[in-house]
């Protein structure tokens, strides 16, 4: 495809992503979004990603899927309930990627859907989800044990006392309407945690303090450095361990328990 082949793909299409396409040329996505999405693609560089299924969801133009494709993956596959016109029609054929996408609501993923994956890539989605707990339960589902998930979202800063879920509607949201889900960094981490996510690192866009001083040993952390930003973003990788939390608990959370018809104490 000669430059102005590829001119005119640019004209036809909406991008979000910034992605290089030639020396030269880029396709035309929102540069406010770069500086966040660049700590989950470092966060991608450092994980073992070689002969991997990864699953990127809310893969969007596939910025994090055609990096996952370079990194050396086995298979690729994006999920977006609002795909991107320009990845399917342009950037796959462009690349001549192997990379798959899908229609597909995070809600209706089921290990049946695709099996079971090695990686699994979540940025800039969290914060949109007016069911967030039940989101990660279904991403949990999907990963392999040992497997490896990326999170970046936005996060609700405060004194991390308490393990909090900022849910603002309308106005009240710091972003604009649709962005509904703001844990602070223990309530996410806490979430996780009861999810079996083992958070093994954390970067924040702005408030760079030492996170993982905060992390497992149990369940407790604080934080006394000062915050600047109430908003910020954090990018979580945590690993997928054996089931930390005790299985009856898990039942009820689930609403599978059944020791009121089995009179199972
Ligand atoms: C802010 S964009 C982030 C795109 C990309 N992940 C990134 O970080 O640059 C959020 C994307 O998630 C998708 N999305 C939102 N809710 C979803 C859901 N329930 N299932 C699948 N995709 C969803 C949106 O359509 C959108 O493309």
């Amino acid at each position: 495809m000669d430059e102005n082949q590829i001119l005119q793909q640019l004209e036809k299409h909406k991008f979000y992503h910034i992605i290089q396409l030639t020396e030269n040329l880029s396709t035309p996505g929102d540069p406010v979004a770069v500086p966040i999405q660049d700590v989950p693609l470092r966060a991608l560089r450092t994980l073992d990603i070689k002969d991997k299924r990864v699953l990127d969801i809310g893969c969007r133009d596939g910025l994090f899927c055609f990096e996952a494709e370079k990194l050396g993956a086995k298979e690729v596959i994006g999920i977006d309930n609002d795909l991107s016109m320009a990845a399917i029609e342009f950037l796959i054929p462009f690349f001549n990627s192997t990379v798959k996408m899908y229609q597909l609501n995070l809600l209706d993923l089921k290990p049946e859907t695709f099996g079971m994956f090695d990686v699994i890539l979540f940025p800039g989605v969290l914060y949109h989800l007016r069911y967030p707990f039940w989101s990660l339960k279904l991403i949990k589902d999907v990963l392999q044990e040992g497997g490896k998930i990326i999170i970046e979202t936005a996060v609700y800063m405060d004194d991390n006392q308490k393990a909090m879920l900022f849910c603002p509607i309308g106005s009240e949201s710091p972003y604009e309407p649709t962005s509904c889900t703001f844990f602070n960094l223990k309530g996410l981490m806490d979430t996780l945690l009861s999810l079996d996510f083992v958070v093994e690192d954390i970067e924040l866009l702005h408030n760079n303090i030492d996170l993982l001083s905060l992390a497992p040993e149990g369940i407790t952390y604080s934080i006394t450095q000062p915050i600047k930003h109430w908003i910020d973003r954090a990018t979580f990788i945590c690993s997928k361990q054996p089931s930390i939390e005790q299985p009856r608990v898990m039942d009820y959370w689930n609403s599978t328990h059944d020791v009121h018809t089995t009179q199972k104490l």
